[in-house]
């Protein structure tokens, strides 16, 4: 199942209450994507599982739902974030210096250590590389304490789109079989073109093991095409990202079906929610 990691609570934080975090780092990852590092000035938040995400308040304006994309020294956090709003934008434009509120962390990890050993396929769709790049790291580190491969597919829009290209080169030096695709590409491009569900399709190859993340109709493609390809049911692992409010399972925002999104997801398995991923958010 989906890791249940620590919640505010359990390490005395008050998962309510948004704690100081200063922009100490921003970096400009495509036309509207930004990555921001932001180090505590008041109370750390608990340890951060691979997955998880946090509430993140722009002052003044609102809260939005936001995944870790990294870890680094002093308690910082690295959060990866699209500018589609008007707290998206007030965040993506945040200078350094600037403080944002940061509650939790929240909701359930990508079950790495379930996938020691196994050979794992991570597919990502544009942004949601981001809630998996801390999976990515856990799952290359035990590959090369166990021999296991690990593959990762990415779906793009185009090439001017893609995130993170030292991780990526990082993670190819490590032994991971990256294939990149896009949908759109230029003249510069040499790789695939095309859905990363049809690159899928096309390598038909089993795998233990599978971390999704995506638009949910990428998600939903994916997924059946990973299980035809031979990848357990049970074994395949999303990130459902519906809208939410308290982040603590009291307002129903996040209902699925029987499920809490903010407390029971955001990494889900698809056994439990291919039937309810026709639900249309409210
Ligand atoms: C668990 C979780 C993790 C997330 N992680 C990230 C992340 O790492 N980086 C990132 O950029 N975004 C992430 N999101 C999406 C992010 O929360 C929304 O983009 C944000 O709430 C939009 O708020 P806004 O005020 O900027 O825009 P709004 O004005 O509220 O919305 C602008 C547009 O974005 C759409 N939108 C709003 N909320 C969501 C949502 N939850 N998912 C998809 N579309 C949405 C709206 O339908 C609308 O079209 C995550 C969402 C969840 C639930
Ligand atoms: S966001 Fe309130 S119950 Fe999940």
């Amino acid at each position: 199942m989906a890791v249940l990691a620590r919640t505010p609570a359990e390490v005395g934080l008050d998962p309510l209450q948004p704690e100081p975090y200063e922009v100490v780092a921003r970096v400009v990852e495509t036309a509207d994507v930004v990555t921001l590092t932001l180090e505590p000035r008041g109370r750390q938040l608990a340890d951060v599982e691979p997955g998880q995400f946090v509430m993140l308040w722009g002052f003044g304006v609102g809260e939005i739902p936001i995944s870790v994309s990294g870890l680094g020294p002093n308690g910082a956090i690295n959060l990866t974030v699209r500018n589609v709003g008007a707290v998206s934008a007030s965040v993506v434009n945040c200078e350094l210096g600037a403080l944002l509120g940061v509650r939790g962390p929240f909701g359930t990890a990508w079950p790495v250590a379930e996938a020691t050993g196994l050979d794992a396929v991570v597919v990502a769709g544009g942004l949601g590389l981001a809630p998996l790049r801390l999976a990515i790291d856990a799952l290359v580190a035990s590959a090369s304490l166990t021999s296991s491969r690990v593959t990762l597919i990415i779906g793009s829009r185009e090439p001017a789109q893609l995130l993170y290209p030292e991780h990526l080169q990082r993670w190819i030096d490590a032994g991971v079989n990256v294939v990149v695709t896009v949908d759109a590409a230029d003249r510069t491009w040499t790789g695939a073109v095309g859905t990363a569900t049809a690159l899928i399709e096309r390598l038909a190859e089993p795998h233990q093991i599978a971390f999704v993340c995506g638009p949910e109709i990428m998600m939903t493609t994916a997924a059946r095409a990973l299980i035809a390809s031979g990848t357990p049911a049970d074994h395949v692992y999303l990130s459902l990202e519906r809208n939410m409010h308290c982040a603590i399972g009291h307002c129903g925002r996040c209902q699925l079906g029987p499920l809490i999104l903010c407390r029971d997801g955001a990494v889900v398995r698809w056994s439990d929610v291919g039937d309810l991923m026709e639900v249309r958010q409210r």
